[in-house]
């Protein structure tokens, strides 16, 4: 005990927990699969700062209504109570521990919704703050987490530890009757989505370590996968607001994802556009092709002189590539999050395989269109959390996959 008094009792606690956790629900699409976490820091019972993690890489929620507060004009020392719906990290991941910022903040209470349900972290930040002096409550209610990130609990469930794969975004865009492609005298054969859908995946593409894609995309529409543009940030409900470039709060901290291609027989051609050097203010990462044990080796040196990295997989009895081996091996080149970008051949294998944990799917005006259509599919598939919103002239979906 530090004897220090809080200025909210326990049901004010609760409420505030409750609104925070309610808020950082918008952004759950933008930071999984972390979990959606609000903060507030308080003086004298009054809320002088909020805070969101609102998209992943991004700062955590803590530091944010830290930072807030200190735009409040309210001096650190009158600052008592910091409420946060999720046990503060105590390990330095993609940004630094929020328990170091709540203890250079000086705050002497915190109040906790929920302890980290991931058992390598479990009670970690709790012990941290408490060693550190600091008044640590934990709400008694049942952890709200099931309810705010189911997503984050199915992350860091045991299996997914014991056999880890990055989580993966499958992103497409589909005609009004569910095609990948349009009709051939529609868009170039290829363009199916608006001007701002297309921004958006710039943004999306800002935020995951890898974009991933089947070499049947690279045949047939031949694209560079980079990041192109700045764009302005954008009004969205629960989209992330930063823009490109600012993601840790950092202008220009954005590294480009690396680039990953799925070709079993190296079929992807040495002067393919994701090879040539970046045009203006465009960012690449490294060009990764993954294939067969024992690849033509003719078609290997031309690919790495080219630039490609090439890595080998096991085979599938079905399938060309085994998808658990080229997930796993995403995971251990470090990516832990990816955008699947592909034709519905891989999109379709990696879906039944259970890989995808989250779809952002944009249905643009078009009618008809080529291949199979995934309408079907996503009336009947196991899609939780479903949000409709609207691009420009598109229809979005954004859902869990369950
Ligand atoms: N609307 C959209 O969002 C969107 C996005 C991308 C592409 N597209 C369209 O999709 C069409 C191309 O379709 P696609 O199906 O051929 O492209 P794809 O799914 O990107 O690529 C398929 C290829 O990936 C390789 N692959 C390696 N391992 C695999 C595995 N385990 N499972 C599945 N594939 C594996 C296979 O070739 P190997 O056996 O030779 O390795 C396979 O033929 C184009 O018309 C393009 O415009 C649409």
């Amino acid at each position: 005990m530090n004897g220090v008094t809080p200025s909210i009792d326990s049901a004010q606690a609760r409420e505030l927990l409750e609104g925070l956790g309610e808020e950082a629900r918008r952004f759950r699409f933008e930071v999984a699969p972390n979990p959606c976490v609000g903060a507030a820091v308080l003086s004298g019972g009054q809320v002088i700062g909020r805070g969101f993690h609102r998209v992943w890489g991004g700062p955590h929620a803590e530091v944010e209504a830290i930072a807030q507060a200190d735009g409040s004009g309210v001096p650190r020392e009158r600052w008592d109570t910091l409420v946060v719906t999720l046990e503060p990290c105590s390990s330095t991941g993609k940004t630094g521990p929020c328990v170091q910022a709540i203890l250079d903040a000086g705050i002497p209470y915190v109040v906790v919704g929920a302890t980290d349900p991931d058992p390598r972290h479990r009670g970690e930040g709790l012990e941290q703050l408490r060693a550190a002096g600091v008044e640590v409550m934990v709400d008694p209610v049942p952890a709200p987490l099931e309810r705010v990130a189911p997503h984050f609990l199915r992350w860091s469930d045991r299996d997914r530890i014991r056999r880890p794969r990055p989580w993966t975004v499958a992103k497409w865009a589909q005609t009004l009757t569910g095609q990948l492609s349009p009709p051939k005298d529609v868009g170039d054969g290829r363009w199916i989505s608006c001007g701002a859908s297309l921004e958006e995946v710039q943004l999306l593409r800002g935020r995951v370590d890898a974009i991933v894609t089947g070499v049947g995309t690279i045949l047939a529409d031949d694209p560079r996968l980079t990041l192109r543009r700045s764009p302005s940030p954008m009004a969205v409900d629960g989209l992330q607001t930063l823009p490109l470039g600012d993601v840790a709060g950092k202008p220009g901290a954005t590294v480009a994802p690396a680039r990953v291609i799925l070709d079993s027989w190296l079929r992807t051609p040495p002067e393919a556009r994701i090879f040539a050097a970046p045009e203006g203010g465009e960012r690449g990462g490294a060009v990764h092709v993954v294939t067969l044990p024992g690849a033509d080796p003719i078609r290997r040196r031309a690919l790495e002189a080219a630039g490609a990295r090439i890595h080998s997989v096991r085979g599938a009895k079905r399938q060309s590539l085994d998808l658990r081996s080229a997930w796993a091996w995403l995971w251990d080149q470090g990516f832990r999050r990816v955008m699947l970008e592909s034709g519905p051949t891989l999109l379709g294998n990696a879906l039944e395989a259970g890989f995808v944990d989250q779809l952002r799917v944009y249905t643009g005006s078009v009618r008809g269109g080529e291949g199979e259509s995934l309408a079907g599919w996503l009336v009947e598939a196991p899609l939780e959390e479903r949000l409709h919103r609207e691009s420009g002239s598109d229809a979005v979906l954004e859902a869990f996959h369950g």
